[in-house]
């Protein structure tokens, strides 16, 4: 095992920068199908994606990429450095839909993690937009009773806030309206640093 990649139950994860164009725009295929059915304005095209990608390639960014046995990709994670290094943005994670439910995502995040606490990092912090209806938080007025609609979140089907909160993730917080009147975005950390 290299210092680059890690296996995890016959997945090898490999660093985002260490991959080749071919493996590149698959990460971007995926990114792309992942979101276009409920968030729609994520990434609207494979070009969206791509640059997306690009962008993760930066130096302020650390991504990793979920390859299947066959070496094909199935998922990746990135995330932007914050906070002077202490707190580090998920942006963004993806598995591919066939892959789905099998330890990928927790895979990656777990490697993700790993990589944060070496950097001397703290917290993992993201949003996870609600456009869809896919919460009971969707169609509210999250100024009245803020907390208690927060503390009795409801899945209605999807949503990956509840994939997070069995990482051990907390929702943090809500941006009210953030995707359009009635449509927040959830926003949730975990403490990942050796304190
Ligand atoms: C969210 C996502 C990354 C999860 O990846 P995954 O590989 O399916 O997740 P895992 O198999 O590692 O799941 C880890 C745990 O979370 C659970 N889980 C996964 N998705 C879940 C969901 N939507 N709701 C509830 N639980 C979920 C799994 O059952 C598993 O539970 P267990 O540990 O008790 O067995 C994947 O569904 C995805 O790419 N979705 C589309 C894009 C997306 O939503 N990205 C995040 C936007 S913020």
């Amino acid at each position: 095992m290299s210092d680059t990649s890690t296996l995890t139950k016959g997945i090898e994860i490999i660093e985002l920068k260490s991959c080749s164009e071919q493996r590149l725009d698959e990460v971007a295929r995926i990114l792309h199908e992942s979101f276009k059915d409920d968030w729609p304005d994520a990434w609207p095209t494979i070009e969206d994606a791509a640059a997306e990608v690009t962008e993760c390639l930066s130096d302020d960014r650390i991504g990793y990429v979920a390859l299947g046995t066959n070496g094909s990709v199935v998922g990746w994670v990135g995330a932007i450095r914050a906070y002077s290094g202490r707190v580090w943005e998920l942006h963004p994670l993806c598995v591919d839909a066939n892959s789905r439910r099998s330890g990928i995502g927790r895979a990656l995040m777990d490697r993700l993690a790993q990589q944060v606490c070496d950097l001397k990092g703290l917290t993992i912090y993201l949003g996870t937009d609600d456009q869809n209806d896919m919460t009971s938080l969707s169609g509210q007025d999250l100024y009245v009773d803020t907390w208690e609609q927060v503390a009795k979140i409801k899945n209605n089907g999807r949503h990956p806030f509840s994939f997070y909160e069995k990482l051990g993730f907390k929702i943090v917080g809500v941006v009210p309206d953030a995707n359009g009147y009635g449509k927040p975005d959830i926003m949730m950390a975990k403490r990942v640093g050796c304190v």
